[in-house]
């Protein structure tokens, strides 16, 4: 056996040393990285490149062949591959061209821009090119606001991410896909219903498909900050005169531990330096030196400065309470009544999904003027457009994952997906002051797998956030009795408790609200979430005539006065603010394709059940804060 001699052994251990540190260095690189894929929290308060404008698209038809094998599996040799068809000779691709293909706008619902794809439910593909300089030390993510209902991506034919769910982001890592110049990205979107999706197959609102919010690249350095939570602590007592400690945390993806986080808060004097641990993450909590709480009557903003490395962004954060006291609600230690209204992310008088600033200047002129200091985000999580502008404007929000009608609650796959889109809801809007309610569901059946499906959720709501009330909107007992008694238990796991009810409409004359009582089981604040009326603009008639403005009217004047003599009620939240379009309501000429129950139309031309809303808010004559 050789021995090496001392010289050659430290020359080997040298040479070994200096192989085992290339290796440990060149490793991570030569690894190519799973494309990462995440939800970065504050995107739109990053500088971003956009991807919005015309992509070119292609329509599949089932069985949708180029998105899924034979067992359904996505497959990454159909369109993903953008090809292009040798016109003049040769084998043809399989016969598609993105480049030389129509376009449509993204972000926009296709059913409301190309006539032909107006009740079309399936997959359309989306192509566009866009340049690319990549830069050593930074890591580029695909960011997409939302996509209805199932998507996939990729980058010059490298699957960067797939996603579930019509209404929260997803940010897909496209660093080692992409090279400098000229990349393709294809995402192709499925708004195929299934019986195991959330929502399910049924529902009360139109299924608009397509590329529905923002797309835009988003570079950040190697080790960067994609998740944090800056709050007021929240503890068993609050006390609004000495309310001033901040806690939270902020999440550095990839970094290693001890990574300096500084936190910045100028305007409160908060200015502090902490470390992230083995995961990550640096916790803190930190006294300000002055502090301006967040109400609507002041819905105070700070400019929050987080860096840790090389990475850095500012968000604009409001710090205030939410508690419940018994049945009372209380915003940083008051009282509060909350005057409110229900409504979908529809875009008033273009209709489509709502996703522009305009859409969200036109809905919060209508909040204004309807004296409203809360709204109800139905069903699933709107435009993240409507959080900032309510943040501002001092509106609070009922948040809501759209658990509604079908859902196999007896499915653990089906509770798995749930958590996710909640999840995804709170990760991307646990910093915004406006929202004040978590909410995990719509009037589903009440049956044991459901109870304990719902309270399973609110229980991880309240675990993942536990500054925020978690609710859920009731449906029933039957109203057809005097005396009504409310007694689900799955009000044992909300903080609050929302109630429909559609007496006048659905159930009874509207006149019979005057002398109904209700009794809920649970001491807790009650908010009425839906209640109302149908009835098409401009239709005129006697307080009973159906589907005039006057009847709506007469049903609101009623639920009012039945309202007023419920004790625990803190809020309202009146079904609907606007006219809105479903595939469920065909009655011609009054109905044509829309659910009438709008205090505006969907020209939003106000309607008189809009007056009479408008003047019980400003009078604030339905109901007390305690
Ligand atoms: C239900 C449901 C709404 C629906 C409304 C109606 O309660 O929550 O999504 O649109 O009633 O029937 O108009």
């Amino acid at each position: 056996m050789h021995v090496p001699s001392l010289s050659q052994y430290v020359r080997q251990s040298r040479l070994t040393a200096v192989l085992v540190l290339t290796l440990s260095f060149a490793a991570p690189l030569l690894v190519a990285q799973k494309p990462l894929q995440t939800l970065l929290v504050g995107v739109d308060q990053r500088k971003t490149e956009s991807l919005n404008g015309d992509w070119h698209y292609l329509v599949e038809q089932p069985p949708f062949r180029e998105l899924y094998d034979n067992a359904g599996q996505i497959r990454d040799s159909g369109y993903a591959r953008n090809t292009h068809p040798n016109i003049s000779s040769g084998p043809h691709n399989s016969e598609y061209d993105f480049a030389t293909a129509p376009t449509l706008k993204v972000p926009g619902d296709w059913n409301t821009q190309e006539p032909t794809l107006f009740r079309f439910e399936g997959v359309v593909w989306y192509q566009r090119d866009f340049v690319y300089t990549p830069k050593a030390g930074t890591r580029s993510f695909l960011h997409i606001g939302a996509a209805n209902y199932r998507s996939v991506a990729w980058v010059n034919g490298t699957r960067v991410c797939e996603h579930e769910g019509g209404f929260t982001p997803f940010d897909c890592e496209i660093t080692s896909a992409a090279h400098a110049g000229t990349n393709a990205v294809v995402i192709a979107v499925d708004s195929t219903r299934h019986q195991d999706d959330i929502p399910s197959v049924s529902y009360d609102w139109f299924n608009y498909g397509g590329i529905t919010r923002d797309v835009s690249l988003v570079t950040v350095p190697e080790h960067f900050i994609d998740d944090y939570d800056v709050h007021l602590k929240h503890d068993a007592t609050f006390s609004a005169k000495d309310a001033h400690t901040l806690t939270g945390y902020v999440h550095v993806q990839d970094a290693p531990a001890g990574t300096k986080v500084h936190l910045n808060i100028p305007e409160a004097g908060v200015n502090t330096i902490v470390s992230t641990d083995s995961q990550g993450r640096a916790d803190f909590s930190v006294d300000a030196k002055s502090l301006t709480l967040w109400s609507p009557e002041s819905p105070r903003l700070y400019r929050v400065e987080l860096s840790a490395g090389q990475d850095a962004l500012t968000d604009r954060i409001g710090f205030r309470d939410i508690r419940v006291d018994g049945t009372k609600i209380l915003l940083n230690g008051k009282p509060v009544f909350l005057q409110g209204i229900n409504m979908h992310a529809e875009a008033p008088v273009r209709g489509g999904r709502a996703n522009t600033d305009e859409d969200v200047n036109n809905i919060f002129s209508m909040l204004h003027d309807l004296n409203a200091n809360f709204v109800r985000l139905c069903h699933y999580p709107h435009d993240e457009r409507m959080e900032r502008r309510a943040d501002r404007d001092g509106i609070m929000i009922w948040s809501e994952i759209p658990l509604w009608q079908r859902i196999s609650f007896d499915k653990e796959p089906v509770y798995s997906k749930a958590e996710a889109m909640l999840h995804e809801m709170i990760r991307r809007d646990r910093n915004k002051a406006s929202v004040i309610f978590w909410s995990v569901s719509n009037e589903t059946p009440r049956n044991p797998a459901r109870t304990e499906f719902l309270t399973r959720l609110a229980n991880e709501a309240r675990k993942t956030d536990p500054t925020r009330l978690i609710t859920s909107a009731l449906i029933g007992p039957k109203v057809d009795k005097p005396q009504i008694l409310q007694d689900d238990p799955l009000m044992a796991a909300l903080d609050v408790v929302g109630q429909n009810e559609y007496i006048g409409w659905y159930e009874g004359q509207a006149e019979e609200a005057d002398e109904k009582t209700w009794t809920f089981t649970a001491n807790k604040p009650i908010i009425f979430s839906e209640f109302g009326a149908e009835a098409k603009f401009g239709n005129h008639g006697t307080a009973k005539d159906r589907w005039t403005e006057e009847q709506e009217a007469n049903v609101y004047e009623h639920q009012f006065n039945m309202l007023r003599k419920i004790p625990a009620v803190r809020g309202l939240t009146p079904w609907v603010l606007m006219d809105f379009r479903s595939t469920t309501r065909n009655i011609p000429r009054l109905q044509d394709g829309y659910n009438r129950k709008g205090l505006f139309s969907e020209k939003m031309e106000k309607k008189k059940a809009f007056y009479v809303v408008q003047k019980a808010y400003k009078e604030h004559s339905v109901g007390k804060p305690e």
